[in-house]
């Protein structure tokens, strides 16, 4: 399909017609622009979000828009911007009026002027989100696009329409979002853009850290985050993002006994998990899930090298990272943690004959997240030898179904004690005390270390015992 009929195809709706007669009727002249123009040329999923920019006040088009088409909902201004959004049936459409800047002689600070659509053109990102379809009338459907980015989108490059130097300045946001395109296109950054890039990349630090995370989140919902994250290494941005995965680089070597890249090996992990999950926190955690271990890292003469208790100060520094990053403190970020604190149990479990009662606790502990923690410590394997890639993989299949022996037999997901406290206390009189808490534990672990089924009689005896033991005398019978 030509360059054109794909076009007309991704904007055939009636309702891009009609945009542009009401356009046309306001003595304007009005484009879609930005990625939906890409996304068509690209044949990528065609999103519902429409960018529309015309060469007048954006804010009465998107009233006369509102007011003209069936199917529209009222319309929302953004005034410190200049933009209107507006729903028409399944579409969301956003309005705005081109620009363009202009310097004054005594100041550097921009003042932003009406202009027409070459003007607002030049001041996007990249060329490939400067394309412009036009809606009017008399010339629906030609392509605008001034800054090759027609070219730019076969040569799968990311090129600024100014100089990249103007373009960041405008923006310091554009460099990342020039890695989340090249990861979410699978293109390339131009050369020049990419020097650029490399002597900007301070920058970021004015950003606010909630449009930073936008753009992680982006990266890491790609097929192969590893791609965005490299980029960001090479071009000095991850430092100010991430400065403890940048600390995980490098191999040393004391007596001929070497650890792994634990920097390469993370994106690793993480490529390998999205190939399983789209689960965004998952992957958070795959990113994450070794970041305790440049604190931790020792030498010692008989065993090498050593993390002990990177778990642990791992998830700890979760909660650091989060709260820098304002990322909300919530039960993602707790999910996060507990996955990264949690992370090699499994693996030590896989590596010897397991007893059910190490199965039972680590169910037990993981609890929900038992499954996400096993697609976690299998995405952890990233030998390159073959036999041992297939051994760890083999392990963790029996791990899988001894969970599901264990399960079966005393489901302790989800562990609901068979004797809860209220029970303790009305069967021997007593109030909220030490002993009610001691009992109860004492039923959980016997569960845990298979010494009885998790059934009622059995917790139920079990307590009777423990009471007898600590000098408490029934007062009633709880099961009438
Ligand atoms: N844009 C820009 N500079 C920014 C943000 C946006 O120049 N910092 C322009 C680009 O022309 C972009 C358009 O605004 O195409 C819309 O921005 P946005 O919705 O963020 O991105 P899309 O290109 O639509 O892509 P996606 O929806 O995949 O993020």
């Amino acid at each position: 399909m030509t360059t054109n009929a794909t076009l007309q195809r991704a904007f055939s709706d009636p309702m891009f017609t009609a945009i542009g007669e009401i356009a046309e009727q306001m003595q304007t002249r009005a484009f879609t622009i930005g990625g939906c123009v890409r996304d068509a040329l690209l044949k990528r999923n065609q999103s519902k979000d429409i960018d529309i920019v015309c060469e007048g006040s954006g804010i009465e088009l998107a009233k006369a828009v509102a007011d003209q088409l069936p199917n529209s909902g009222k319309v929302t201004v953004y005034k410190n911007y200049g933009t209107a959004m507006v729903r028409v049936g399944s579409y969301e459409l956003e309005f705005v009026g081109a620009r363009k800047e202009s310097y004054q002689k005594n100041s550097r600070n921009p003042v932003v002027e009406i202009g027409n659509l070459e003007d607002d053109q030049k001041r996007r990102d990249f060329t490939v989100n400067a394309l412009a379809f036009a809606l009017n009338p008399k010339e629906f459907g030609t392509l605008i696009d001034p800054f090759d980015g027609l070219e730019d989108l076969d040569k799968k490059v990311l090129r600024t329409p100014l100089t990249a130097a103007q373009t960041f300045s405008d923006d310091p946001l554009r460099m990342l979002r020039a890695v989340r395109f090249a990861t979410q296109l699978d293109f390339t950054i131009d050369p020049q853009t990419m020097k650029s890039i490399r002597i900007m990349s301070q920058r970021i630090k004015i950003l606010s850290q909630e449009r930073i995370i936008e753009e992680i989140h982006k990266i890491l919902l790609t097929q192969i985050p590893s791609k965005g994250f490299l980029l960001l290494d090479e071009l000095g941005l991850l430092q100010h993002i991430f400065p403890e995965l940048c600390s995980l680089k490098g191999i040393e070597e004391v007596e001929g006994q070497r650890h792994k890249d634990n920097f390469y090996h993370t994106f690793e992990v993480v490529d390998n998990i999205c190939q399983t999950t789209d689960n965004l926190w998952l992957r958070w955690a795959a990113l994450l899930h070794d970041i305790g271990k440049a604190p931790t890292k020792k030498f010692n003469q008989k065993v090498g090298w050593t993390f002990h208790g990177h778990e642990f100060v791992g998830a700890k520094m979760v909660y650091k990272l989060f709260k820098r990053l304002k990322m909300p403190l919530n039960e993602k970020m707790k999910y996060v943690q507990k996955l990264v604190f949690m992370s090699s149990r499994p693996i030590v479990i896989s590596e010897k004959i397991v007893t059910d009662a190490a199965v039972r606790r680590l169910v037990f502990d993981a609890g929900e997240l038992i499954d996400d923690l096993l697609l976690l410590c299998e995405a952890d394997i990233t030998t390159k030898n073959p036999q041992r890639f297939e051994t760890y993989h083999n392990n963790f299949k029996i791990v899988r179904q001894k969970i599901i022996d264990v399960e079966e037999k005393d489901r302790i997901r989800n562990f609901q004690p068979p004797v809860d406290g209220d029970e303790i206390m009305k069967t021997f009189g007593v109030g909220p005390c030490r002993e009610i808490g001691l009992i109860k534990e004492y039923i959980k672990e016997a569960i845990l270390d298979g010494e009885i089924p998790n059934e009622y009689l059995a917790a139920h005896a079990m307590m009777l015992k423990k009471a007898e033991e600590l000098g408490l005398q029934p007062k009633q019978n709880t099961r009438e």
